[in-house]
């Protein structure tokens, strides 16, 4: 029999999870499905994907430039986080030790923000691009091809219009994803008249639609009201820029029910979205973005020890939060959130992990949830998310031989190697 020829063929892999599904994502209950290749390969030209298998068949079939051993490590899709602030300056560690420990003021969420803004707006170029480069590197070597990237700790037009502008240049392994968020929280100079503020986010939109996919509206109690995230959506809309909204983190500013009604892309966080506005996102195809990690690093179902008592901890509903997402029928994704305050993590790795244990999810889940998902969150479902044929051959190759054990052993980073578009870019988990 004649072979066919391909550049590359990964063979002898455990376990390949191609994460397959419908463009659009897995809505409600088909997320929990996961169906494992044993003894798998994949094959690649052109930097696409031509066939996903048994290794035996796969051998027959293709004669490859490259035969890439995967010694027996589990083969799966890039990882894809659809949600982080990469751009910012400083660090916020002194007020987590407050936090944790009780003593000292802790900033509080919006806060601390603030603290962030000033330091970035103070940043040069050089100093933020640098941060931003190594911290996608690093993401990389942790397993994500695929980044979601906001604005936000500008909250002036020129600082704003500067993170966007270094966003959009950013040339990475890593494809970049640049969304405006303008309206993250007032800034302090507006705290008393935060209608001009919206304003001034409105009046940059036209320089930031040439520069971002995506606007993003902080529809929420430390945020903007929904009639004021309602305005900015509409105008981002009539630009031709998609819409996300950081919605009800702290409390219900109907953020979801706004991201419905805008048709959005994704209304995350949505920790005190009510189940009617889930459906009504469902119904709207909009998606739900989650943040374990959020949950883990504000400490919010851990009881505070005060006065020798034990303080109430903030949410401790948070652990039904993933299955109420699912069973309202949305396409639910997992996403690192990755800022300097609530959640300084840049693995989507600890993000999976947290997903298990915080809000109580299995692997099959976690892993479509990291992957198709997000992808289809960021309007990339058709061209990434999965092992598909025809879709970007970016692939990891693990430590481990089964899906579940990357959930399972925490703590430490368990890539081998990554290949984006079929180059391999990381090896044994160093650069290639
Ligand atoms: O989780 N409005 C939301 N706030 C951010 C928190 C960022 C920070 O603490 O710096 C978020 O996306
Ligand atoms: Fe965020």
């Amino acid at each position: 029999m004649n072979k066919e020829h391909v550049d590359l063929l990964i063979t002898d892999a455990a376990e390949v999870i191609s994460c397959d599904g419908p463009a659009e994502g897995l809505a409600g209950d088909t997320v929990r499905h996961l169906d494992p290749i044993f003894n798998g390969a994949v094959a690649v030209r052109d930097g696409k994907i031509v066939a996903v298998g048994d290794t035996t068949e796969l051998k027959s079939r293709y004669y490859p430039k490259r035969n890439f051993q995967a010694d027996g490590c589990l083969v799966s899709p890039g990882l894809v986080d659809p949600h982080s602030h990469l751009l910012y300056a400083g660090s916020r560690h002194d007020e987590w030790e407050a936090k944790v420990t009780g003593r000292g003021i802790d900033a509080g969420l919006q806060g601390g923000i603030h603290r962030s803004v000033a330091w970035t707006r103070a940043a040069t170029d050089e100093v933020l691009i640098t941060q931003a480069g190594r911290d996608l590197d690093e993401m990389l070597i942790h397993g994500t091809t695929m980044l979601e990237a906001k604005t936000g700790y500008g909250l002036d037009q020129d600082t704003e219009l500067r993170l966007l502008q270094l966003t959009n240049s950013i040339d990475h392994f890593i494809t970049v994803i640049p969304t405006y968020l303008g309206a993250h929280v007032p800034p302090k100079e507006y705290l008393q008249d935060t209608d001009a503020y919206v304003e001034m986010v409105i009046d940059l939109l036209p320089q930031a639609a040439k520069f971002a996919e995506y606007c993003d509206v902080c529809c929420d109690p430390i945020g903007f009201s929904s009639d004021q995230c309602r305005r900015i959506g509409k105008c981002a809309i009539e630009l031709g820029l998609g819409i996300r909204v950081h919605a009800d983190q702290t409390g219900n500013a109907n953020g979801g029910l706004l991201a419905a009604e805008l048709g959005a892309a994704s209304a995350d966080h949505v920790d005190y979205t009510p189940d009617e506005d889930l459906i009504a996102m469902a119904a709207a195809g909009t998606a739900a973005i989650l943040f374990p990690s959020v949950t883990h690093h504000l400490l919010e179902m851990i009881p505070l020890p005060k006065y020798g008592e034990l303080e109430a901890p903030p949410k401790p509903f948070m652990p039904q939060l993933a299955e109420r997402t699912i069973n309202s029928g949305c396409v639910v994704a997992l996403s690192t959130d990755y800022n300097p305050g609530s959640s300084p993590t840049l693995s989507m790795q600890t993000v999976m992990q947290l997903a298990a244990r915080l809000f109580r999810l299995g692997y099959a889940e976690i892993w479509n949830m990291s992957t198709l998902n997000a992808a289809a969150t960021l309007g990339r479902g058709h061209e990434r998310g999965s092992l598909t044929p025809g879709k970007r051959a970016d692939i990891i190759i693990w430590r481990v031989p089964e899906h579940g054990m990357v959930i399972h052993r925490f703590g430490t980073n368990l890539v081998r190697d990554v290949f984006v578009a079929g180059e391999q870019v990381i090896d044994q988990a160093r650069f290639a």
